[in-house]
């Protein structure tokens, strides 16, 4: 990474850490790197080094720890219409680096499910560092705790399992979209279809944005 980008990393970090890092400047921050360069740099604004290692705690057929990019993530936020009023829920969330992310470009609160012990430990640390505090990490089975994320309007899904645990988790935010529209927003991971889904805009590559329609007149 040049020098330049290197500079700002530090410069947006230390306004971060000082709370004075608007959404508007950080986004100006980050966009202004070269598309390519932006994971690394992220890395670098929030200290994140090596992949951590997974653990026993994760089950089988559930998937590793794996960030995902800040380009899907700048799509998703676009696409599902990400705002400050916003509770976005990252079911799945690794070391916080995709929720807290999120808060910094939209100014939305969010709450991370994660059923590692030591990737929540990782988030708590990066709150810490960065000293935000709009950020939620919960720790467990994502599975079993979705439908308890009754504030949440959002839902990300960067692929953290399938099959019958993401229909579960899928038929769980039901109720939630019974009493507010949600969005449920996948990288990677196509979505079981459900009536009262409908795509926010025609599915693109990898990401997929959906809308609930239970409260539509
Ligand atoms: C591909 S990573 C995505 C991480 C994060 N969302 C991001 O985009 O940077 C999937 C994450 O889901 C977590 N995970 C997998 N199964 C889970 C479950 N049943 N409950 C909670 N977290 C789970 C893994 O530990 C891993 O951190």
């Amino acid at each position: 990474m040049d020098e330049a980008h290197r500079s700002t990393a530090e410069s947006i970090r230390s306004l971060i850490v000082r709370s004075l890092a608007s959404s508007a400047m950080f986004r100006a921050a980050l966009t202004s790197v070269p598309p390519l360069e932006r994971d690394p740099w992220l890395d670098l604004v929030f200290g994140l080094q090596s992949l951590p290692d997974d653990s026993s705690e994760l089950p089988q057929g559930c998937v590793p720890y794996l960030p995902c990019s800040v380009d899907a993530i700048l799509r998703i936020v676009d696409c599902a219409g990400v705002q400050a009023s916003d509770v976005f829920v990252d079911v799945g969330s690794g070391v916080g680096r995709a929720a807290v992310l999120v808060h910094l470009l939209t100014g939305a609160s969010t709450i991370g499910l994660e059923i590692q012990s030591q990737l929540v430990h990782a988030s708590r640390d990066l709150m810490t560092r960065l000293n935000v505090s709009r950020f939620s990490p919960v720790q467990g089975d994502a599975v079993e705790l979705t439908e308890f994320m009754t504030i949440g309007s959002i839902f990300f899904l960067y692929c953290p399992f399938g099959g019958a645990r993401l229909e579960k988790v899928l038929d769980d935010l039901e109720p939630i979209a019974r009493t507010r529209p949600i969005r449920v927003c996948s990288v990677d991971l196509p979505l079981p279809s459900r009536r009262w889904l409908t795509p926010m805009v025609p599915p693109s590559g990898d990401i997929a944005v959906y809308r609930s329609t239970l409260l539509d007149r």
